[in-house]
């Protein structure tokens, strides 16, 4: 292990999750972030935006948006998933997520289980989810992290 380069650029400084990475995260951490912006949030007032970063490049964004009828509000990160992939998108190498209430302190805003079920779809093992309080405070984890022993498309063949 002690041969492993660690890159520790973007890695909160209490994280445990110290793991070998290469990419700094601060702009898709930003991006999550300014994703907030949208969300439409009159139930809970909790805003949430993601940042889906695909394997060329590209980043789509997501903010959470909730219904009078409660269950059928769709998450941020959903909200970006879904626009990927309705783009054709479908290779993705990482997901930022901030989260936090209105008027309350930055906090580290996991995503939901339904969401990691929902990102399972189409998450590979080196796909990377930040998890972010500010632009230069975020977690980096593995998906496998986030969802070990997932269930996924594999298990219907
Ligand atoms: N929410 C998300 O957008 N993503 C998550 O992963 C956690 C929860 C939203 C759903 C709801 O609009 C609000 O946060 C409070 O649960």
């Amino acid at each position: 292990m002690e041969s492993l380069f660690y890159v520790r650029l973007g890695l909160s400084k209490n994280t445990t999750n110290i793991k070998e990475h290469t990419m700094d995260y601060k702009q898709l951490a930003q991006t999550a972030i300014d994703a907030k912006k949208m969300a439409y949030v009159p139930y809970s007032k909790f805003r949430v935006g993601a940042a889906l970063l695909t394997k060329s490049g590209k980043t789509y964004t997501g903010c959470n948006v909730e219904s009078a009828a409660y269950s059928p509000t769709c998450c941020a990160e959903r909200t970006a998933l879904v626009k990927a992939v309705s783009e054709g998108e479908k290779e993705f190498a990482a997901i930022a997520v901030a989260g936090s209430a209105e008027g309350g302190a930055p906090q580290y805003c996991y995503p939901c289980g339904v969401c990691r079920q929902f990102l399972n779809e189409f998450a590979t093992s080196d796909m990377e989810v930040i998890v972010v309080k500010t632009a230069d405070d975020y977690r980096v984890h593995s998906f496998d992290e986030i969802l070990p022993h997932g269930f996924g498309p594999e298990n219907l063949k």
